[in-house]
């Protein structure tokens, strides 16, 4: 992600991603949950923009969204969005006034397991960083990111990458091949919290269950890497699919359209509710996504990982 001067303006696309392996290693003491999973962004964009307060009143400040109708609930949005948040953090943290007015459209799926929140909050601690001047080195940008939200701190870097701890240590991996993706997103959207809360026979034990997350992620990895992504698609997991599933039914009901399709490997992403099928090719993704799209499945995408 990397910001772009537009006159006295600025803009940056700010991508989705899908989780291709999740697994939880143990619940922590913190409350939240020791995870290790593979994400990979996909060129499905919202679009963060910043213009200069037009009076030279530099303590202004305000932020609006719009976007496509199938984002979901975006006028209740205004208060809750990471954009002002991440945007106020910054500021705070390099001692300046927030100002300028922040513009975002939507084009992410809300509540997906896609990202878009987090995904906007690291293009705003990005773009703020720029038009501000602001100053904030890639180290305390990532701390800020870790404050914002678990999945944050991934966006902040280029590429697919394996996340750890509750998800903000990022490890980046090179030498994936480029996916053929077709993304459906039921029409109810699922909530990180209570996909998380719903989870059962989660061990306290991180050591025992790093070891063997270790062995199946090494194994995807190394399949997707030489091109046998036919077994990856068999082995990828996502181990908050079944308490997500409980929420809503339609998950299952996509896996077994995407796999009736002839996809390699279909897989919630991230808390979900949206399901990734791995197609054959850009055609074949394409085909699968109008298919989906006359039966009414919700929000359906054909995209590929980037
Ligand atoms: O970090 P984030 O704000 O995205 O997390 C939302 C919620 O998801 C947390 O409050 C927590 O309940 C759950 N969560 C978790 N373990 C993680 C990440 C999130 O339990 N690693």
């Amino acid at each position: 992600m990397v910001p772009r001067k537009v006159g006295t303006a600025w803009e940056i696309l700010a991508p989705a991603k899908v989780n291709l392996y999740l697994e939880v290693l143990g619940r922590r003491t913190d409350g939240f949950h020791e995870l290790e999973t593979l994400m990979v962004p996909v060129s499905l964009y919202d679009q963060l923009h910043w213009t200069p307060s037009t009076d030279g009143e530099v303590s202004d400040f305000s932020f609006s969204v719009d976007g496509s109708s199938n984002s979901g609930h975006l006028s209740s949005l205004g208060n809750q969005n990471l954009v002002p948040k991440a945007a106020q953090l910054l500021a705070a943290r390099a001692g300046i006034k927030a100002h300028g007015h922040f513009h975002l459209t939507k084009r992410i799926p809300l509540a997906a397991g896609l990202g878009g929140g987090s995904s906007d909050a690291a293009a705003a601690l990005l773009l703020a960083n720029e038009a501000w001047q602001a100053g904030a080195s890639r180290v305390e940008l990532a701390s800020l990111a870790a404050e914002l939200g678990s999945d944050v701190p991934f966006f902040l870097t280029p590429g697919p990458a394996i996340c750890r701890g509750r998800g903000e240590i990022v490890e980046s991996v090179t030498g994936l091949p480029k996916l053929h993706l077709v993304v459906v997103k039921p029409k109810l959207g699922l909530s990180t919290q209570s996909v998380f809360s719903r989870l059962k026979d989660i061990t306290q034990d991180v050591a025992s269950s790093r070891n063997h997350s270790a062995q199946c992620l090494g194994r995807l990895l190394q399949d997707l890497k030489r091109g046998a992504i036919g077994r990856a698609g068999r082995s990828m997991v996502n181990r908050l699919e079944d308490a997500a599933s409980q929420m809503t039914l339609e998950i299952r009901l996509i896996k077994d359209t995407l796999s009736r399709a002839g996809c390699w490997g279909q897989l919630m992403t991230g808390s979900g509710s949206a399901v990734l099928g791995i197609a054959r090719s850009a055609w074949h993704a394409r085909q699968i996504a109008g298919r989906l799209t006359a039966q009414s499945f919700g929000t359906v995408l054909a995209t590929a990982s980037g």
